[in-house]
């Protein structure tokens, strides 16, 4: 008697769910009717148009958008749920203009148990005020100092690939920059020399990269969205164990810092981390509790090696294909700075005008952050549609930087075009690999500093070949813009 009433409790739910849902999606499906689509499988929306491509999702992602040009916008159905992918800047200014919308979509909960409510995922007053004291830690005097890091780390990035060569061993370019790019964020955030590149630490690298593969997973499979179901599941059970030993690890440094904090004078001796900036707002701000530092921490050192990761080996890549761009710039380093191998100061680099061009033209080609999510706050209308509080939107940085009314030739790798920033000032959000408005990344100085002491180095050295044409390569828009399979260069030491 109780196992039937408890059948048809469940059954009644069900079924008005099951009615709500089926309501919504006759709602959504009216108001999204002038949004350009692909022909849909009711309740299943674009999946089968997307599992069916899963390796070419990228470029196919491209395509169609670029099949939707001449629209402001086009709509992907995932199942029930309709998302407008925003590929024309006229009207992305509703992002980053104004205040509203700057709510994370809802895909960022998964990354939620990893970086807690840290500046990427935080909204409201917490990430206003969390935004207003971090700004400090990036600002340019104190990058200043994180330059001899940088340059520390770069060389030894350079030494390990000369014995890698003399050991005639590969060169994997995406693993090799990861770990040159965690080594300078943890150094910079938390003081701490991770020294991933001479392989200590591994447990903690190797969780980094295994938590952001499983949750690359997740974000394609729908029914391991709900964490009671994911937890259970084997890959659940394995993030878990990574998040703990990430969790641990940053942790121990938090403490250990915050132990010394007010006996070691770090900031008089020129080794203020960013790690103390947040040290220093907890002595003086009894609102910012351990955890809070712990997610911001988490926070920093992923956002700030992963995407710096990708813009420096899709770049590298660029150059093994276009040698007389890499040619061009060689010459560029000798003419500014000599070839000695004196370490790069901010000055050396302002000099390195077609560096810049080089960088900015492969972020736009490849950026490393191609789709931003968010969620509308309110009712409105953007470029002429009819949005809803809560309607999830995508904002593909990659088809904006296609744009051949701002790019001529938009697939053709040309620096040059950004040698005349005027050109480039046509509209403000044709170029994005940064995002905009009050939600820009908090760290593109930061990153772009990184990128040009690493590159200078390594060109300044090395020619650089590689064994892949980028044409084969096989793109993979995750959590950052990466590949399906491992692509080795080649280096031709150049004394
Ligand atoms: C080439 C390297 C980088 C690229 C292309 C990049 C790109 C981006 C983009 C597109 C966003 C907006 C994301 C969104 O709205 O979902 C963002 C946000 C952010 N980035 Fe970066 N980033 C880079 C390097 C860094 C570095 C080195 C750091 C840290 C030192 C960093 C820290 C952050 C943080 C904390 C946010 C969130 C900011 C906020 O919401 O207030 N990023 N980044």
């Amino acid at each position: 008697m109780l196992a039937s009433q408890i059948v048809f409790t469940l059954f009644i739910i069900f079924f008005f769910k099951f009615i709500k849902t089926t309501l919504n999606y006759i709602g959504d499906f009216r108001r999204k009717k002038d949004l350009k689509h692909l022909p849909i499988v009711p309740f299943v929306g674009h999946k089968f148009h997307l599992t069916k491509k899963r390796t070419e999702l990228y470029d196919y992602f491209l395509e169609l958008s670029d099949g939707f040009k001449n629209e402001p916008f086009w709509c992907l159905w995932i199942g029930t749920i309709p998302i407008a992918i925003i590929h024309h800047c006229d009207i992305v200014d509703a992002f980053f203009t104004t205040s509203q919308h700057t709510k994370k979509s809802w895909q960022y909960n998964l990354v939620h148990p990893w970086l807690g409510s840290g500046l990427l995922i935080s909204e409201g007053d917490k990430w206003y005020s969390r935004r207003r004291l971090l700004t400090k830690a990036y600002h340019f005097e104190i990058l200043e100092k994180f330059n001899e890091i940088m340059n520390e780390h770069a060389d030894l990035l350079i030494q390990k690939f000369e014995k890698l060569i003399k050991d005639k061993k590969k060169i994997e370019i995406f693993k090799e920059s990861k770990l040159c790019t965690l080594d300078i964020i943890c150094e910079t955030a938390m003081g701490v020399n991770l020294e991933s590149q001479k392989s200590t630490n591994l447990d903690y690298v190797w969780c980094v990269d295994k938590a952001s593969k499983l949750l690359n997973d997740r974000f394609n499979a729908p029914w391991y969205w709900a964490d009671f179901v994911y937890y259970k599941t084997e890959p659940g059970k394995e993030f878990k164990k990574c998040l703990d030993v990430l969790h641990n690890f940053t942790k121990d440094i938090i403490l250990k810092r915050d132990a010394e904090f007010d006996d070691l004078n770090y900031e008089s001796k020129g080794k203020f981390a960013f790690l103390d900036i947040l040290l220093a707002a907890k002595r003086n701000d009894s609102d910012l509790t351990f955890q809070d530092i712990q997610d911001e921490v988490d926070t920093f050192m992923f956002e700030g090696h992963d995407t710096t990761a990708s813009g420096l080996a899709w770049t590298v890549l660029l150059l093994a294909e276009y040698p007389t761009i890499q040619e061009n710039l060689y010459r560029e380093i000798e003419k500014e700075l000599g070839n000695g191998n004196k370490q790069l100061t901010s000055n050396d680099l302002r000099k390195l005008k077609y560096l810049d061009c080089v960088i900015k033209e492969s972020m736009r080609l490849y950026p490393p952050v191609p789709y931003i999510g968010r969620t509308i706050t309110e009712d409105c209308v953007i470029g002429g549609h009819k949005f809803k509080k809560n309607d999830p939107v995508i904002i593909a940085v990659c088809s904006i930087h296609r744009d051949g009314r701002f790019f001529p030739h938009p697939e053709k790798f040309d620096p040059d075009r950004f040698l005349n920033e005027s050109e480039l000032n046509k509209h403000p959000y044709c170029y994005i690999p940064f995002s905009a408005g009050r939600r820009n990344c908090i760290g593109q100085k930061f990153a772009m500093m990184e990128l040009k002491i690493i590159l200078t180095s390594l060109v300044r050295n090395s020619k650089i070949k590689s064994s892949k044409k980028l044409n084969d390569v096989v793109k993979v828009a995750e959590l950052t813009l990466h590949t399906i399979d491992d692509v080795y260069i080649n280096l031709e030491p150049r004394f």
